[in-house]
Formats: C-alpha cells, structure tokens, sequence
C-alpha cells in the first residue's frame, strides 16, 4: 500500500464492501501469521484477551487461536466481511467477529482488552479524506479500550518519519520499534538480516537510518505499551 490517489478509497467502508463481495479471500496484508507469530508471543500472553482492528478476511486470527491465544475479538467496518467470519468461524467459540468502526469502539468498555493488533487498518485511514483526525479518533479509542501496561501492536509499511509523531502526540504509551522483512516467510532464514524481537533503537527524532539504511525492505512494527491510564481508567 503506498500513499496516493489510487488507494484513496481505503479509507471508504464502500470500497471494502465492494472487495469483500468479489474477493472471498482468505488474504492476508503485509505478513501472515507464522512470521509475526514471535513477536506476539514475546509481548502478549495467550491468556490475554485481545482485540483485532480492521480484521478483513485475513487468517490471522485464525493463526492465534491455533497457537493457543483463548480469547480473539474480531472488528471490521465491512458488514459483508463481518458476516462472511461469522459464518466461517461459528464454530470457533475463541474467534469472535463483530462489525464496528474502529473510531467508535463505544460498544466496549474502556480498559478491557489486553492488546489490541492492527496489520494494515490506520493505514487505510491514512489514505482516505480527513486522514489524520480519523487516525486519530481511531488511536484514541484504541488507547481507550486498552487496559493500563495493555499493549497496540502497529503492523505497516509506515516508516517512523510518518507513523511516530502521531503516536507519540497521544501521551498515551512507550512506543518500541520492531521490523521484519517484507515477504520473510519466502526467503530463507539464514538470509533473514533483522531478529524480529529485538528492538530496532529509536532516537529522539525517530531517525532510523543510521541503523536500517535508506529505504529498508521492511514492514514496521510498533509496539506501544499503554502507561497513562485514559481518565483514571484502565489500570
Ligand atoms: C488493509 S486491510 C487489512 C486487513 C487485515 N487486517 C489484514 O492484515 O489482512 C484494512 C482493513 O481495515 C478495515 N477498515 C477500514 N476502515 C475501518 C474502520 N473505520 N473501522 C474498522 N475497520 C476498518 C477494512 O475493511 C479492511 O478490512
């Protein structure tokens, strides 16, 4: 996904209802589960109920459960999506699907998930019209529903230079960065040039050349640890 007119319609619930109804899937973005798989389980626990934004027809969830993870709630503005899981997981009592908007998660209460996991939903917001007061509505309520120490794990192609800045303005969370190589699963391992667990260091300008060179291969992973609780709530 690259910023630009021809993905412009990212950001609109019509363009997904329109891809969902021709394109049954199963379709990942970005990464799929396997290759993602470490680093959810270094930060989250399989215990931990977790929240995934803007779920799409992608088998990640469905990676999760099969890995062990006992609680995965499932949200999409795509009624036609929504009601496709559904249908394809009923009868998966670990795999919850629900059709929401991501910047009006009001059906949840505040602090009651442990993690929340985004692969590809803020940047679809980012592509449509009043980008940036939808991210942020979007990362607000993200922030919302997550319990304190809760983590938002940030799966894009967004480089720090355009993904940091609007993170960190929420006060909300310490914010680590992660990479993996774009399209790891296809490559050899003994090629693999970054540890998927160890954090890429960040300065305080968000400068990650010096480490990763100009224009790495590389999808970004943010890990934002939620500490400031949102009005008092969410400890
Ligand atoms: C790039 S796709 C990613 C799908 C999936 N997460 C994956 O990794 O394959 C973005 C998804 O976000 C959903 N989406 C877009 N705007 C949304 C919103 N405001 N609230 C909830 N979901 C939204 C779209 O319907 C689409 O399924």
């Amino acid at each position: 996904m690259t910023l630009g007119t021809t993905t412009q319609g990212y950001g609109e619930p019509s363009y997904w209802d329109d891809r969902y109804t021709q394109d049954t899937g199963p379709f990942d973005w970005y990464q799929k589960y396997p290759a993602l798989a470490p680093l959810l389980n270094f930060y989250v626990p399989r215990d931990h109920r977790t929240l995934v934004v803007g779920c799409g027809n992608s088998a990640f969830s469905e990676g999760m459960v099969n890995d062990g993870y006992e609680d995965v709630i499932n949200i999409d503005i795509s009624s036609v999506v929504i009601e496709a899981m559904q249908k394809k997981y009923q009868n998966h009592p670990k795999l919850k699907y629900m059709r929401m908007d991501v910047r009006d998660m009001s059906a949840f209460e505040s602090g009651s998930f442990d993690a929340v996991i985004d692969k590809g939903t803020l940047d679809s917001l980012m592509c449509g019209h009043n980008s940036q007061q939808n991210a942020t509505k979007m990362l607000e309520e993200v922030g919302r529903v997550l319990k304190n120490k809760g983590v938002y794990i940030l799966i894009t192609y967004g480089a720090p230079a355009y993904r940091l800045s609007l993170l960190r303005d929420l006060h909300l969370w310490t914010i680590k960065l992660h990479v993996i190589e774009k399209l790891v699963a296809e490559r050899s391992l003994e090629h693999k040039k970054w540890e998927l667990t160890e954090p890429v260091p960040l300065d305080e300008g968000g400068s990650v050349e010096a480490v990763l060179g100009k224009n790495p291969e590389v999808h970004y992973i943010y890990v934002c640890t939620k500490d400031k609780p949102t009005n008092g709530i969410g400890a």
